[in-house]
C-alpha cells in the first residue's frame, strides 16, 4: 500500500513542502529513507518504529520504503517522525485519512508516542498558505506560533495516538491550547538611571528615530555599555508584519520561547567578541542564519568592537549596505535577511585608560587600536560619539533627565513622520534611504549646502558618509518635528562624525 503525506523541509528562514510517500509491500522486514535525508532524519526510524508500538498500534512486519520528495532537497531535523509515522499508519489503514481535507503535518516523536516540539512552524504555516493548505497539525508545543499564520487551521496534537484520532476526524482529540504565559516580567532598564553623558543620550535618541548605526567610544566604566542596552527600550514597537518577519527567523533557529509566544518586542542581539564570521554572518552546510538575521528589525550591539576579530568586522560590510546577506557554498545560494541597526561601543585605547590625560599608551598604539576598524566600516556608521569620563558632579546630580517613557513618545512620534513620507517607497525609516531618496527626501537650504560642502572636505567625508549625514538631518529634523531641513539639523548631524576627523588625523 501506498500513502502520502505532506510536510515540510526548512531552507534557510523559509519552509518548503515536502511529500513523505511512504510504500509497505509484502517482503523481508526493512525499513529504508531515502530523499536526501540527514542523520536525524535517518536516525527517525528508530523512534518512528518504537513510537507506533508504544501508541498501541501494530507496527508492519513488511518491507517500508519512504521517499522525500523532492529528491534533490536536503531534509534535515526531526520533524518527519511524525509525518511518517502517519504515513506508515495510513499505509496500514489504522489512518483513513480523508475526514480533514489537505493538510501539512510536523512533530517530533518521542518513543513513548508523545509529539515534540520542533523548530520553524510559522515558517512551515507560511509555506502552507501560500501553497493553498489551509490545515496544519503541529505538535501542542508549537500551537499558540502556528496559529499566528492568518487563514490557517491548525490541529494541535499531544501524542500519536491523538493525531491519529484527528486524521480519522475525532474532533475529540484536539488538543487544548496551551496555558497562555505568565506575562515576561518587565525589565528595569532605565534611561533615567544613566547620569550626565547628555550628548551620548541624545544620539541614542537619534539613533533610535531613524534607526541609525551608532558607535560610542570612551574610557572604562563611563556608560558605554549601560547606554546601548537602554537603547532597545525606546524603540517603537514591532508592526503586525514585522512580529511575523522576525518571529519566522526567531522559530527557524529554534529561539522562540517554549510556549510558542511571538516576539513582542525588537531583537536585541549582544554576541561576543570571540564570534567567529559563520557565527555573525550566518553559515554552515546548508547554511543557517547568523547574528546578523537574528537582530533582523532590531538591534545588532557589538561591546568592544576593536576586539572583534578583524575580517569577522569586515564582512558586516554587505549586510549593513544592502539589509540582507548572501552566502555562496558548493551546494548552492542563501539569501537571509539583515536589516538591522548597528550600536558598537568601544574603548579609546587597548590598556583602557582613565582619559587622554592619564592615558599611558603611545599615541602610535592608540592609532593602532582604533586602526582596528576601517575606513569603509566607519563610513557605515551614521554616528560617532566620544563619551568624556563621567564627573564627580554629573554622577551626584539628583536630576538625570528624561527617562524612557519620554523619548518612546519622541522616537515614536518621528517614526510615524517617516512612515507617512516614505509610505509609497516600501521603507519605512530614514536610514534605510537610497541615494535617490535621499536627494528626494533631504533637499537643504543652500547656507547647509556650503556647510556639507566644507565638512566633506575638511572631515574627509565620503559621497556616502555625505549620505548618511543628511539621512540623521532628516531624523534629527523629524524629532523636531520640522517639515524642512534647516541648517541647525546639518549641524547637528556633521558632529556625530568625529572619527573621521580623527581618520584624517
Ligand atoms: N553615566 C552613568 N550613570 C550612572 N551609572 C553609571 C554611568 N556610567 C557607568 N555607570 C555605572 O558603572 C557601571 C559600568 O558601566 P558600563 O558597563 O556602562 O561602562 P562601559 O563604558 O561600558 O565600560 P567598559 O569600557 O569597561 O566596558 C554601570 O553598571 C553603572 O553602575
Ligand atoms: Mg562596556
Amino acid at each position: 500500500m501506498l500513502a502520502r503525506v505532506l510536510s515540510a523541509a526548512l531552507v534557510g528562514v523559509e519552509a518548503a513542502l515536502v511529500r513523505v510517500e511512504v510504500d509497505v509491500t509484502p517482503g523481508l522486514p526493512a525499513f529504508t529513507t531515502v530523499g536526501l535525508p540527514d542523520s536525524a532524519v535517518r536516525e527517525s526510524r528508530e523512534r518512528v518504529r518504537t513510537a507506533i508500538r508504544n501508541a498501541g498500534f501494530p507496527f508492519p512486519a513488511d518491507r517500508i520504503t519512504v521517499n522525500l520528495a523532492p529528491a534533490d532537497l536536503r531534509k534535515e531535523g526531526a520533524s518527519f517522525d511524525l509525518p511518517i509515522a502517519l504515513g506508515i499508519l495510513s499505509a496500514t489503514g489504522a489512518v483513513t485519512n480523508g475526514r480533514i481535507g489537505p493538510f501539512a503535518v510536523v512533530g517530533e516523536l518521542a518513543l513513548d508516542g508523545q509529539i515534540q516540539a520542533v523548530r520553524g512552524v510559522l515558517a512551515v504555516g507560511l509555506a502552507c498558505r501560500r501553497q493553498g493548505i489551509d490545515t496544519l497539525v503541529v505538535p501542542v508545543a508549537n500551537h499558540t506560533e502556528a496559529q499566528a499564520v492568518e487563514g490557517l487551521r491548525v490541529l494541535a496534537a499531544p501524542t500519536l495516538r491523538d493525531a491519529v484520532g484527528l486524521l480519522n476526524g475525532n474532533a475529540d482529540a484536539a488538543a487544548p491550547p496551551p496555558e497562555p504565559p505568565a506575562a515576561p516580567a518587565t525589565d528595569d532598564l532605565d534611561f533615567a538611571d544613566v547620569r550626565g553623558q547628555a550628548y551620548a543620550k541624545r544620539a541614542l535618541e537619534i539613533a533610535a528615530g531613524g534607526a541609525h548605526n551608532l558607535l560610542l567610544v570612551g574610557p572604562p566604566g563611563g556608560g558605554k555599555t549601560m547606554l546601548a542596552r537602554r537603547l532597545a527600550a525606546i524603540l517603537p514597537p514591532l508592526t503586525r508584519d514585522e512580529v511575523i518577519e522576525a518571529s519566522t527567523i526567531w522559530s527557524v533557529a529554534g529561539l522562540l520561547p517554549r510556549h510558542g509566544e511571538l516576539m513582542s518586542r525588537r531583537p536585541f542581539r549582544a554576541p561576543h567578541h570571540t564570534i567567529s564570521v559563520s557565527g555573525l554572518i550566518g553559515g554552515g552546510t546548508p547554511p543557517h542564519p547568523g547574528e546578523v538575521t537574528l537582530a533582523h528589525l532590531g538591534v545588532l550591539f557589538l561591546d568592544e568592537l576593536p576586539e572583534f576579530q578583524q575580517h569577522v568586522l569586515e564582512s558586516l560590510r554587505q549586510p549593513l549596505e544592502d539589509g540582507r546577506v548572501t552566502i555562496a557554498r558548493a551546494s548552492g545560494v542563501s539569501d537571509f535577511p539583515a536589516s538591522f541597526q548597528l550600536v558598537a561601543a568601544a574603548n579609546p585605547c587597548r590598556r583602557g585608560c582613565p582619559s587622554l590625560d592619564l592615558c599611558i599608551c603611545t599615541p602610535a598604539e592608540r592609532a593602532r587600536y582604533l586602526g582596528r576598524l576601517s575606513r569603509p566600516l566607519l563610513d557605515r556608521i551614521d554616528l560617532h560619539v566620544e563619551l568624556p569620563a563621567l564627573a564627580p558632579a554629573d554622577f551626584r546630580a539628583p536630576a538625570p533627565g528624561d527617562g524612557t517613557e519620554t523619548i518612546r513618545t519622541r522616537v515614536g512620534a518621528a517614526r510615524q513622520l517617516q512612515r507617512d513620507r516614505l509610505c509609497a517607497t516600501g521603507i519605512r525609516v530614514n536610514a534605510a534611504m537610497s541615494p535617490r531618496q535621499v536627494r528626494r527626501f533631504c533637499a537643504v537650504p543652500a547656507e547647509a549646502e556650503r556647510l556639507l560642502a566644507a565638512a566633506m572636505t575638511h572631515l574627509g567625508l565620503s559621497a556616502r558618509g555625505h549620505d548618511r549625514v543628511l539621512k540623521v538631518a532628516r531624523t534629527i529634523a523629524d524629532l523636531a518635528g520640522a517639515e524642512t531641513l534647516a541648517v541647525e539639523h546639518c549641524a547637528e548631524a556633521i558632529q556625530y562624525r568625529s572619527l573621521d576627523r580623527q581618520w584624517r588625523a
